[in-house]
């Protein structure tokens, strides 16, 4: 009998099966041969959300939530953040090598020729309330450049999938800064292909009348890195999102916008912004303890801490808390740090969140630092979702050239009504 095996006995007719062990899980399809009768279907695994299972082989991604380890392509997230830059990065996400220089060149290149977007695009972000959430806007227009280039619909052909993956690392950024200059009231700006990707970014945010926006470096450099800590992540819930609607063989601009959906939410990554309102409702340390009961009472969430891998502390959480006091001095100290640390440090000392393994997590200490670059706290996961998207892109790839994958389409566990006759109306 290998060792690297499970013997399984159904108590239930005495026989026992074997089940292979590799990769540290077992085939759930395996356990379809474990059957009552002939006519019975089999057994399934039950996992609601997931939690205990895993839906796909991948090298991408390697978290490690009891040590707090996060490494893209087998490099820890700590390196890439103080030695690489988000392109770079994007380009070892996709093709799971860093790039030669002239590599990176090239990929750079076709990254900021690709920033432009249709004017009916801007015409279509014009037509939004002034007062619309840029997450909104953000998923709408994603979805909507699949009108614009329906040649991304050949997913077959992987020179098409990458001259989508450049349009769309290329056109995030433009799409929310159209969002928020939409909200102010103020006119577009254009790229300006002579900045990098965080410098174009902050110029078509906040370019007023000056003839040629400089970003200050301090900020340029800190957003990069933002960026960099949030490119990827395995299968979190967006990511699942867009494999899960990228295996229905729809264009990728369709799949990202249902992965932006997905981020969208105060669980995933609308919780930097939720972390902020948390902040604000609180008001000072001497309303923490009322706080920090209401949240071990179920009546609230400390927004920005807990994960479901990390039982640590979140390793891009450690990298963000560094680079704030970077942009505070840059930019002036955001009054609201020292109310989150003073929060962390209660929490991290109460016997619920210990025994829990609830630490701060990527959103905790993310959003003092947006709010000191002058955003608004409802574009904080716009922000997120253009450091998302190469990750997005890697994931949705690595699903579609993987031919143990299918169609996503789960079972379930029927407990509803049994056959019954239709009543008309006049009986009932
Ligand atoms: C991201 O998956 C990813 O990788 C996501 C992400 C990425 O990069 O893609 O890392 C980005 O989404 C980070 C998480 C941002 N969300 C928040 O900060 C929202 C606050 N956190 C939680 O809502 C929660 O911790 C989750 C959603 C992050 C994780 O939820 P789980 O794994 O489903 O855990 P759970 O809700 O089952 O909680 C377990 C226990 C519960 O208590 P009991 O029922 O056991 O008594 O811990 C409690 C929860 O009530 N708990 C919290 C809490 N988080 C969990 N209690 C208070 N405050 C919290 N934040």
């Amino acid at each position: 009998m290998p060792n690297d095996s499970l013997t399984v006995t159904d108590n239930r007719t005495g026989k026992n099966y074997e089940l292979e062990v590799k990769n540290g899980t077992i085939s759930a399809m395996e356990l379809r041969q474990i059957k009552i009768s002939d006519d019975d279907f089999g057994l399934m695994s039950y996992d609601p959300a997931y939690k205990n299972t895993a839906s796909t082989e991948s090298r991408i991604t390697f978290i490690d939530g009891a040590k707090g380890i996060l490494r893209y392509r087998g490099y820890p997230i700590e390196q890439l953040a103080e030695q690489s830059s988000f392109l770079e990065v994007s380009y070892l996400l996709q093709n799971g090598e860093l790039p030669s220089r002239r590599q990176l060149e090239e990929f750079t290149h076709n990254i900021t020729y690709h920033t432009m977007v249709h004017e009916n695009i801007r015409e279509l972000i014009d037509a939004f309330r002034y007062d619309a959430h840029p997450m909104g806007i953000l998923l709408s227009t994603v979805g909507a450049m699949s009108t614009f280039y329906p040649d991304a619909r050949d997913i077959e052909s992987a020179e098409n999938r990458r001259l989508q993956s450049y349009r769309l690392i290329a056109k995030m950024p433009t799409l929310a800064a159209y969002a928020y200059r939409h909200r102010r009231g103020l006119p577009y700006v254009y790229p300006d292909n002579d900045l990098s990707y965080a410098g174009n970014f902050l110029n078509m945010l906040f370019c007023m009348t000056e003839r040629r926006y400089t970003p200050n470096p301090v900020v340029e450099k800190a957003l990069d890195v933002l960026f960099i800590l949030h490119a990827d992540h395995e299968q979190n819930c967006s990511a699942s999102a867009m494999r899960a609607v990228g295996s229905s063989h729809v264009d990728p601009f369709s799949s990202l916008a249902a992965a932006t959906a997905a981020l969208y939410g105060p669980l995933h990554g609308g919780a930097n912004e939720a972390v902020i309102r948390m902040l604000n409702e609180i008001g000072s340390k001497s309303k923490i303890p009322e706080f920090i009961r209401r949240a071990k009472e179920g009546e609230s969430r400390l927004m920005g801490f807990g994960h479901r891998v990390y039982k640590n502390y979140d390793p891009r959480a450690q990298v963000i808390k560094k680079l704030a006091y970077q942009v505070f001095d840059a930019v002036g100290k955001n009054p609201l740090i020292d109310l989150a640390l003073e929060l962390e440090r209660i929490a991290l000392e109460d016997e619920y969140f210990v025994k829990r393994k609830l630490y701060p997590n990527v959103d905790f200490y993310s959003g003092l630092i947006y709010q000191s670059m002058g955003l608004p706290m409802d574009l904080f996961p716009v922000i997120f979702a253009i450091g998302r998207t190469p990750g997005w892109l890697s994931q949705w790839e690595e699903m579609l050239t993987d031919p143990a994958q299918k169609i996503a389409r789960p079972r379930q566990v029927y407990l509803g009504e049994g056959e019954r006759k239709y009543v008309p109306v006049s009986e009932r």
